[in-house]
């Protein structure tokens, strides 16, 4: 996949469609814009003006909570227009291609995709399509990246742990399906973090996972020994071809995290999930609800992330 789309000759940001080949100085100081974002003493995100008259669509063609709700206060907070097009009552369902939608949508005037797609790609054909002053998002697609989603992770790590040149993080669960893992490898190797583990069974790692730069183990005993942070992910079902795993209460003995496989870890460690998360299969509820969770926090500081990369794209115009 084209992965220099997103960036031009002189190393701006055009488009956010994937971690992958971004420089860290473009991470960081999406990382630094989004805490501008944050009130320091209340821990409010302010509304500010800097996308005001614009307008921003929101293409969700595969169901979201998080994303799709975040990016609508992002934009909102910086003072956008969010159309949030319903996929299910548009046209698409009378055989409209994706890239005639999308030319409407640009004669509507619309300054941003926000795109997510069961299908890898779908922001890149999108971005690759449309004239250079509007800009793309990708809010997930296939199983190939989720951009923002590892920005967050990033930020959420950073503000409970900012020297991150000592960390240990373990990604643990369905890495062969998850765009998430594929962008917290990419970001969380690209800010120097000391070292990056998968845990997963067999069936669940692709192939040459080890050359992304992870440390590889199928056992939690051993994955989760002295790690900082934890990154739980779900198990994809709906990615997912034939039977993989024996049953979900064979993998959640193996694989779930429960209060006696966090203590592996180090006594401060930080657990983390990108949602939805499926409680009982890869993750116990009194991990979850309990005191090393910061998976809520994740999700607020999704909303500071992806105003910082918006008003980066506009501003970078
Ligand atoms: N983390 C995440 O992408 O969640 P949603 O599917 O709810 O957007």
């Amino acid at each position: 996949m084209q992965t220099n789309l997103q960036l031009t000759k002189e190393g701006r940001l055009r488009h956010l469609l994937t971690i992958e080949g971004l420089p860290s100085d473009t991470i960081l100081n999406i990382l630094d814009t989004a805490n501008r974002f944050i009130d320091p003493k209340t821990h409010e995100i302010q509304k500010v003006p800097l996308l005001s008259g614009k307008a921003v669509f929101n293409l969700f063609f595969e169901n979201s909570t998080r994303t799709r709700t975040t990016f609508e206060i992002a934009a909102k907070r910086l003072s956008a227009d969010v159309i949030n097009l319903n996929i299910n009552t548009s046209s698409q369902s009378k055989g409209e291609t994706l890239l005639d939608t999308v030319d409407n949508l640009v004669s509507m005037q619309a300054a941003m995709f926000i795109v997510r797609h069961n299908e890898s790609g779908a922001a890149h054909l999108i971005a690759r399509h449309v004239a250079p002053h509007i800009k793309v998002i990708n809010a997930g697609d296939g199983r190939h990246a989720h951009p923002t989603q590892a920005l967050l992770d990033l930020f959420t790590i950073r503000y409970f742990r900012p020297d991150l040149s000592r960390l240990r993080v373990a990604i643990v669960g369905d890495i062969l399906h998850s765009r998430v893992a594929r962008s917290d490898i990419h970001a969380l190797n690209a800010m120097g973090i000391a070292e990056v583990r998968v845990i997963a069974p067999y069936t669940l790692l692709p192939k040459g996972i080890e050359l992304l730069g992870v440390k590889v183990f199928h056992d939690m005993a051993k994955g989760l020994r002295d790690v900082d942070v934890i990154i739980i992910l779900r198990l994809q079902n709906e990615r997912m071809s034939g039977s993989l795993l024996p049953s979900p209460q064979e993998y959640f003995k193996s694989y779930g995290l429960t209060s006696e496989k966090l203590r592996l870890a180090h006594p401060d460690v930080l657990v983390m999930h990108p949602g939805p998360m499926n409680r009982g299969i890869e993750i116990d509820s009194a991990v979850a609800d309990g005191p090393h969770s910061v998976i809520l926090s994740q999700v607020t500081f999704g909303i500071a992330i992806r105003m910082a990369v918006m008003s980066i794209l506009m501003k970078e115009d």
